[in-house]
């Protein structure tokens, strides 16, 4: 990885200063989410309120705590939960960390925001996202969010690293324990109408509600403010083969392969908590950013751009898929079998980085 630039200026205060008091930094703490707001995006039916600690959704725990990912995640990612970016035509996926600094590099460009912003980067994730955009656009302050403590235990630890060794500044990114669906009300500190760019890179897969995670973003953003995320999309339409009494897709209206694809890809969206991603056909998301209020909404096919680490990452699966599938251990190899499934299915999911604005006045 390239040597981060030294700092520019000292912090001149905390973040619980500028952002307002949020919860202690204890990673084992729990937040409360509004009432309103259940762990399967419906109004709670009691009006109580509920405890969405890490356990609330439980394939999303599931999936980040087993050995499989965390293992894979590690070894193959340095960490990173997202994809790398590549020249279209590339077939070499390494250096990997390369590929994965072009993908931050592709949000914070796509962001567009003047150094000075304050950036929120919602399902943080270990903080790469968060400690790239900070230094490389100069921005005094990025608040990563995310719900797995373990993770916001490593992005600490790796802040701290970056602030000893001079990569950024003390309070220049700091984590918190929270959940996108409920921004203001669950103590995470976070005020309406203070940032002026928001991110979530590979974390809204795993909404539960996403119109009601745009309307926060929405209300998290300045006037005139930017939302820049990456996630994916199957290509079946959002208007054309939908029932009109559930939403659900209409199957008789798919061809034989769109369904194998819709087949393969909710096993693997159900399986690994990505309610987010299960409904997000070609068009979702832009018509939820539309109606939360957003305009000048924008979606970028990147499927080509991060194919050379599918490819990489099928290959890798391989052997493993076999056994899976020979002694119908695919729950156990889920990251294997998706990687797999995913590069078998190759053009009838995309992987996208979708753009929006808060409207200036
Ligand atoms: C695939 S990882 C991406 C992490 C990071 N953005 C990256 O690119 O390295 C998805 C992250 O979203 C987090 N997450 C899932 N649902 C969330 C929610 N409702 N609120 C906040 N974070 C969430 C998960 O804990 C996980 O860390």
């Amino acid at each position: 990885m390239a040597p981060y630039p030294p700092p520019q200026e000292a912090a001149t205060s905390t973040l619980a200063e500028r952002v307002g008091k949020g919860p202690d930094q204890n990673p084992n703490d729990t937040i409360t989410t509004s009432p309103n707001c259940n762990p399967n995006g419906q109004e709670s039916p009691t009006g109580k309120k509920t405890q969405a600690s890490p356990t609330a959704i439980p394939e999303i725990q599931w999936y980040y705590g087993k050995h499989e990912s965390r293992i894979a995640y590690w070894l193959l990612l340095s960490g990173a939960k997202h994809f790398g970016y590549y020249p279209r035509g590339t077939f070499n996926p390494f250096p990997i960390t390369s590929a994965l600094r072009r993908m931050e590099n592709e949000i914070l460009q796509c962001l567009s925001l003047a150094p000075g912003s304050r950036v929120l980067d919602l399902g943080c994730g270990e903080g790469h996202i968060s400690r790239y955009i900070a230094r490389e656009g100069s921005f005094p302050l990025v608040l990563g969010l995310d719900i797995t403590a373990s993770h916001l235990a490593k992005a600490r630890r790796a802040i701290s690293g970056d602030v000893l060794r001079g990569f950024l500044r003390q309070g220049q990114v700091e984590v918190r324990l929270g959940d996108y669906h409920d921004l203001f009300t669950s103590g995470t500190g976070i005020k309406m109408g203070e940032w002026d760019g928001v991110t979530a890179v590979e974390t809204l897969a795993h909404a539960v509600d996403t119109k009601l995670a745009f309307s926060e973003v929405y209300r998290a953003l300045k006037p005139g403010g930017r939302f820049c995320f990456n996630d994916y999309r199957i290509g079946i339409p959002d208007d054309v083969v939908r029932n009109e009494s559930d939403g659900e897709v209409d199957e008789k209206e798919l061809s034989p392969q769109q369904r194998k694809t819709l087949k393969a890809w909710r096993w693997v969206m159900r399986t690994g908590g990505m309610k987010g991603s299960e409904y997000s056909y070609a068009g979702t998301y832009e018509r939820l950013l539309k109606e939360a209020g957003f305009v000048d909404v924008k979606v970028v096919d990147l499927s080509e751009n991060m194919r050379p680490m599918a490819r990489w990452f099928w290959i890798l699966s391989l052997l493993p898929y076999a056994f899976a599938k020979l002694f119908r251990l695919e729950k156990a190899f889920y990251n294997s079998v998706s990687m797999y499934e995913q590069y078998v299915e190759w053009g009838g999911w995309a992987y996208c980085q979708w753009s929006a604005t808060k409207p200036a006045t």
